[in-house]
């Protein structure tokens, strides 16, 4: 790298700003493409080349930072000065949380949408009416000779749960598509192309279909659906009842991931299933440690703002290498080797472990459905180890770590032999 590099000039719509000589810059015009194909690991290998946190490239022709680290989280989760909007491209936003939702918001007007979200997901009982949902779903699909992905089981399961929780009960051919569409805007989130074209079509159809229940007023009174629609319009609500219908399906991911644990730990299931049920949060800690899942978050700078004595200019993309601090050994020792002993918990606010976001949740963006995530998985792992027997027949359980986002290749069949 040359000093030239260094001090370069980056251009932010039409006026030159000054980008501190702190952050190394890395070579090349633009830096989207190399970011696409290399994925997960884009920003820890380039950091770790230069011996950096943190260095410059351009995405999508604008100057854009890639961060990792404890502060990094920070950063993204709790300074002043940055916003989600225009952070992610378009066709990201519209699949996943869409215009008009809680993350698009900043201040007030979050914070007081936020409150919904943490009354909806977190209020007392809430998560335990949408585990009993997903395994009453998921048993429903158990028999002996049943041979299937974990990632299927799941995502039926916690789609029809997710539905009815939130006060929806489509017929079950409309609940077949939504499962499929929920999962797509995921699982297409990451890509740009015709399936992704589809797929937005088929979520504003989706959108459709929920403001014309609400204008029914079928819900019942302290379902979230109906608690959304007393706060905001129709189209609004529908917008808002898909940022708890597309992630709760989601989860799926995390549960697939989990089963793949699970066959290559085998130790750890003979332990849930002799008594030692409550270690399996731990698991399904580490579990969300290891796979990659969300690999960034990104920012806008609305003004200038410093990290690590560094000077970010207004208007770049801050982006916050979620996968590489996960497996950076300054905060997790021999990082690529699953271990549960580590006893990681959400609750605890560690800005190193920050799968679903860092901070305080109530006034930042980080996701208000963790304590709902790892209830799902703990059912799940404890439904896999402690109420049926199956094998896992020869498979690709590969993660191809430059598609986001990743799932192991098979989805994990299982054979179910018989349930306990
Ligand atoms: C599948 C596991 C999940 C993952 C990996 C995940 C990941 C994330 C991440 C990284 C953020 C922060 C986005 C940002 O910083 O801009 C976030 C925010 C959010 N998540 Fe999740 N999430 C998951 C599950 C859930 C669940 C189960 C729900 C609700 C049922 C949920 C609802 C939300 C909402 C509404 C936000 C926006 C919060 C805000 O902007 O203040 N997520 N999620």
């Amino acid at each position: 790298m040359t000093r030239q590099d260094h001090e370069a000039f980056g251009r932010q719509d039409g006026v030159d700003v000054a980008i501190p000589a702190t952050l190394p810059k890395l070579r090349g015009l633009d830096h989207t493409l190399p970011m696409l194909r290399q994925g997960y690991d884009f920003i820890r290998t380039h950091c770790d080349a230069l011996g950096v946190d943190g260095f410059r490239i351009r995405l999508l022709g604008k100057d854009a930072v890639c961060l990792r680290g404890p502060e990094a989280a920070q950063l993204l989760y709790g300074a002043d000065g940055l916003t989600r909007k225009g952070a992610m491209p378009a066709t990201v936003l519209r699949l996943l949380q869409d215009k008009g939702s809680v993350q698009q918001m900043e201040g007030a007007e979050h914070r007081r949408r936020k409150a919904l979200f943490i009354r909806l997901l977190m209020g007392e009982g809430r998560v335990d009416a949408l585990v009993r949902g997903f395994e009453a779903a998921w048993r429903s699909q158990i028999r002996p000779g049943l041979n299937i992905t974990v990632m299927e089981l799941a995502n039926n399961a916690l789609a029809r749960a997710a539905c009815h929780w939130v006060g929806l009960y489509p017929s079950e051919g409309r609940l077949a598509r939504l499962t499929r569409i929920l999962f797509d805007m995921s699982d297409r989130s990451g890509h740009f192309g015709p399936g992704t074209l589809k797929t937005l079509w088929q979520r504003r159809g989706v959108e459709r279909w929920i403001a014309n229940e609400i204008r029914a007023g079928k819900a019942p009174e302290r379902s979230p659906l109906t608690i959304l629609a007393n706060e905001m319009p129709p189209d609004v609500a529908a917008v808002e009842a898909l940022n708890l219908l597309r992630p709760i399906v989601a989860v799926g991911r995390y549960i697939a991931f989990a089963a793949k644990a699970l066959h290559e730990h085998p130790i750890w299931c003979g332990l849930f299933n002799s008594g030692n049920a409550d270690y399996i949060p731990d698991f399904c800690e580490e579990v969300r440690r290891t796979s990659p899942f969300f690999p960034f978050t990104a920012a806008m700078t609305e003004r200038e703002v410093t990290w690590q004595g560094a000077t970010i200019p207004a208007g770049t993309r801050v982006i916050f290498d979620i996968h590489g601090t996960h497996h950076d050994p300054r905060f997790f020792p021999q990082p690529d080797r699953f271990r549960p002993e580590r006893m990681l918990d959400w609750t605890l606010d560690d800005p190193a472990f920050a799968p679903q976001g860092a901070g305080d949740v109530a006034t930042t963006h980080r996701c208000p459905g963790e304590a709902a995530t790892l209830a799902l998985m703990s059912s799940a792992v404890r439904m896999l180890c402690c109420e049926m027997r199956y094998d896992v027949p020869e498979q690709d359980l590969s993660v191809a770590m430059n598609r986001i986002p990743a799932q192991p290749a098979s989805g994990v069949r299982i054979r179910v032999h018989s349930i306990d």
